[in-house]
């Protein structure tokens, strides 16, 4: 059996132009073509999974579809062999050596971080202010990553620049890996900008990281976790984190958890104030509540709230593309595939499909009452034993923070006009200004 093409693909650019023009529209196209579809991204042919089983099936076998692919190989240049990009032979000993840091005991204690960041950006707001909401939750999750991983090792300038580097990595990421190969050697200033990014941001963190070094306190951070001093949840004896891997997992860290988090807080506040009696819900769950901002104990009360995170994951996965290599080889949905071949497959592509939600493209919160999502359909933190080590974490953050912001103001959208999410390496409601109102006005 062969594997149809998509359509648009030109020699040389292969499907860069469907890819970076409307990424979704065409992703979204895909599935009517066949449960696989051969794309090409930059010079590598890829072949798209769309059907849901297939998908389910790339992520829990992952000794044959091992980290790798188009954006896997640029990750990797990034960050080395951190837990996101490490391939299979190493994940069992890095997972965990991480476990420990993200263990649930661990999470009431990096929970203050996620309210009290909130609290700042809610305080640095006036009434009437137009703010950039993705740049300024942005800025939310970088404030808690910093603070959760380091404590307070890292002065707010320098918090400025990590964010400044990160969000040029990222947003030029997604081109690179899916950019036409005879683009890549060519010198110019954004793979200048790109280069310097990223040496500033290993020496940011190799410089924090160093300050610790044979420091055998509990700061009750992530560092001290994954240096495995005094964790009650690190098995006596197991050996930390050093160096090299341990500057690749603060800098996956970094990667991983905050701009993702960032575009979910986003998109949240983008379709609370786009469905005025959602907000009202979240905003009356969070008033409820005795103390003056929500706290971890809080979390089974916010139930609406959870929802509300859960649907806008739904509508807008932030890992929305992801790649594999086929390490032996295999067959998937009948097709025979050689070692080597690169697969990729789309949480976007899944969620939005007709056959497993009803119109896929409402925002419903409701649709989450009382249910389990089906493991194969809901796919936001992947599966299997590459499933987000951070899941419980980014969620008890984006129900907090979100309670903490809506309890404080009402944000409000200056055009009716629908948002076209920006597909980069993770999917961004870029260019969202809003403007705060008193919350009583
Ligand atoms: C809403 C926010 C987040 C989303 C949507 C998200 C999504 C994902 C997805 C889809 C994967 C699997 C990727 C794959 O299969 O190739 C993943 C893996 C991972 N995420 Fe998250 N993530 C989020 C937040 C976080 C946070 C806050 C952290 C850390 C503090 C984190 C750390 C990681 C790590 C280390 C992995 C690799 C796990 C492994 O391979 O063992 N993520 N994430």
């Amino acid at each position: 059996m062969s594997i149809p093409p998509a359509p648009g693909s030109l020699p040389l650019l292969g499907h860069a132009l469907p890819l970076v023009r409307d990424p979704l529209a065409f992703l979204e196209s895909l599935p009517a073509h066949g449960e696989l579809v051969r794309l090409r991204m930059g010079s590598r042919p890829v072949v798209m999974v769309c059907d849901p089983g297939l998908t389910r099936r790339t992520l829990l076998q992952d000794h044959v579809f091992d980290k790798g692919g188009p954006l896997y190989d640029r990750i990797r240049e990034l960050v080395g062999d951190g837990l996101v990009s490490c391939p299979h032979g190493l994940h069992r000993r890095q997972r965990r050596l991480c476990q420990p840091a993200f263990h649930p005991d661990r999470l009431p204690r990096y929970a203050p971080a996620f309210t009290s960041s909130a609290e700042a950006s809610s305080r640095s707001w006036h009434d009437g202010q137009v703010i950039d909401v993705t740049a300024e939750m942005m800025a939310l999750t970088a404030r808690v990553a910093v603070e959760t991983m380091f404590t307070t090792a890292l002065s707010a300038q320098a918090a400025q620049m990590v964010i400044a580097d990160i969000n040029e990595l990222m947003d030029t990421l997604l081109w690179r890996a899916i950019r036409p190969s005879l683009l890549e050697r060519l010198p110019g200033a954004a793979n200048h900008r790109y280069d310097r990014a990223r040496a500033h941001l290993r020496r940011t963190i190799d410089a924090v990281t160093s300050g610790r070094r044979g420091d055998p306190a509990d700061h009750g951070d992530l560092l001290s976790s994954l240096q495995g001093t005094g964790d009650p949840g690190n098995p006596a004896g197991q050996e930390g984190l050093a160096g090299q891997e341990l500057t690749d997992q603060i800098l996956t860290f970094f990667f991983a958890g905050t701009e993702t988090t960032a575009n979910v807080l986003a998109w949240a506040l983008y379709l609370l104030a786009r469905h005025p009696e959602n907000e009202s819900r979240v905003r009356s769950e969070a008033d409820a509540l005795a103390g003056a901002a929500p706290t971890f104990a809080d979390l089974p009360a916010l139930e609406v709230t959870h929802h509300v995170v859960m649907e806008t994951l739904r509508l807008y996965p932030p890992a929305w593309l992801v790649t594999r290599t086929v390490a032996e080889d295999t067959e998937l949905g009948g097709v025979r595939l050689p070692a080597g071949s690169a697969i990729a497959f789309s949480p976007y592509l899944i969620h939005r499909r007709p056959d497993l939600y009803e119109a896929p493209d409402r925002f419903d919160p409701d649709r989450w009452c009382g249910i389990q999502p089906d493991r194969a359909a809901y796919l936001p933190f992947g599966s299997g034993a590459r499933k987000c080590i951070g899941a419980r974490f980014a969620m008890a953050e984006a129900v907090l923070a979100l309670a903490t912001l809506i309890a404080r103001h009402r944000l409000v959208l200056l055009t009716d006009r629908p948002l076209r999410p920006t597909a980069k390496s993770t999917l961004s409601p870029r260019g969202l200004r809003m403007r705060v109102t008193a919350r009583h006005a």
